[in-house]
């Protein structure tokens, strides 16, 4: 890795940037979500890494959770919710991808992680060529443990008759909206850890409030982990019971095709 890039923890003033995914002008809907989030975590249920460039700019990230605080079972285990550097069209003239600062914020979790007495350390990724791959993770030494649906689970173990992790099964149903006359019910699980489910979320409460009765709407606040526990879900969105994969953040115009097409069915 370049000498010029130092890897530290979110220092005094790093907030605002680390809660905007270093991105500030992509996340205006995140509202707020994220940052309050981040003022609930504490020394014993949160750990992020940050890559500065010398003149102190963040170029990126990694954060990091207790699996007990994750979708992901396991003991003494910690879990990766994500690792991003931003690619270049947001970050005017510096390309800053495939020069190592991948494995060095990886390598810097998982040093944070051991020194706090983990016994392995679990990632997500997937088989898409973007994104968060399970390849990169698995040039870095990560096996392969759990898939559900592309999100493979892969980890790394640290110490002797570690308990392999495993996605939690959501053991608890979707829970019904209040509204049992609505034509279309939403129920969202917030987590707040990302910005671009905050945006999403935004988007899907902007959207119900344009069909006023006929839309009723549930946010389940998984920010707690008891509720990522009983539901082993983070962030996920309902229309009348289906589940509607987000990927990227919808535009709201799509959004209210999905929930107008729904009030149309019924
Ligand atoms: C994945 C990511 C963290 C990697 O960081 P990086 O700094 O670009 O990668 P590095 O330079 O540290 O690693 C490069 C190594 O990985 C290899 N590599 C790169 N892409 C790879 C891939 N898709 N599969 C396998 N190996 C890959 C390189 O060949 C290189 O190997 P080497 O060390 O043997 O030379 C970064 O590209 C990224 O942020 N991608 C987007 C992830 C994302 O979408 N996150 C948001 C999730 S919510």
């Amino acid at each position: 890795m370049n000498d010029e890039i130092r890897i530290t923890g979110i220092k005094p003033g790093d907030e605002a940037a680390f809660c905007a995914c270093l991105t500030p002008g992509d996340t205006g809907e995140d509202n707020g979500i994220k940052r309050r989030w981040f003022d609930g975590r504490t020394a014993e249920n949160f750990g992020a890494r940050l890559a500065k460039t010398k003149d102190g700019k963040a170029v990126g990230m990694i954060q990091y959770v207790p699996a007990e605080d994750s979708p992901v079972e396991g003991r003494k285990l910690w879990f990766v919710y994500c690792i991003w550097i931003p690619p270049k069209k947001r970050n005017p003239g510096r390309h800053m991808r495939g020069k190592g600062i991948g494995k060095a914020l990886l390598k810097a979790a998982e040093e944070d992680v051991r020194s706090r007495g983990a016994s392995g350390l679990a990632v997500w990724g997937t088989p898409l060529p973007f994104f968060m791959q399970s390849s990169w993770f698995r040039r870095q030494g990560y096996t392969a443990c759990d898939k559900t649906g592309i999100q493979q689970l892969l980890w790394k173990q640290f110490q002797e008759g570690a308990q392999t992790p495993q996605w939690r099964r959501n053991p608890k149903p979707v829970p019904r909206p209040e509204n049992d006359d609505a034509k279309a019910d939403i129920v969202i699980f917030s987590q707040g850890i990302c910005p671009a489910m905050n945006m999403t979320r935004t988007r899907f409460e902007q959207a119900a409030r344009s069909f006023g009765s006929d839309a009723s709407l549930r946010i389940v606040d998984v920010s707690d982990a008891q509720y990522i526990r009983d539901w082993g879900r983070t962030d996920a969105f309902f229309v009348n019971g289906k589940e509607i994969s987000p990927g990227p953040p919808p535009s709201l115009a799509k959004i209210t095709r999905i929930i107008k097409k729904e009030i149309r069915r019924k």
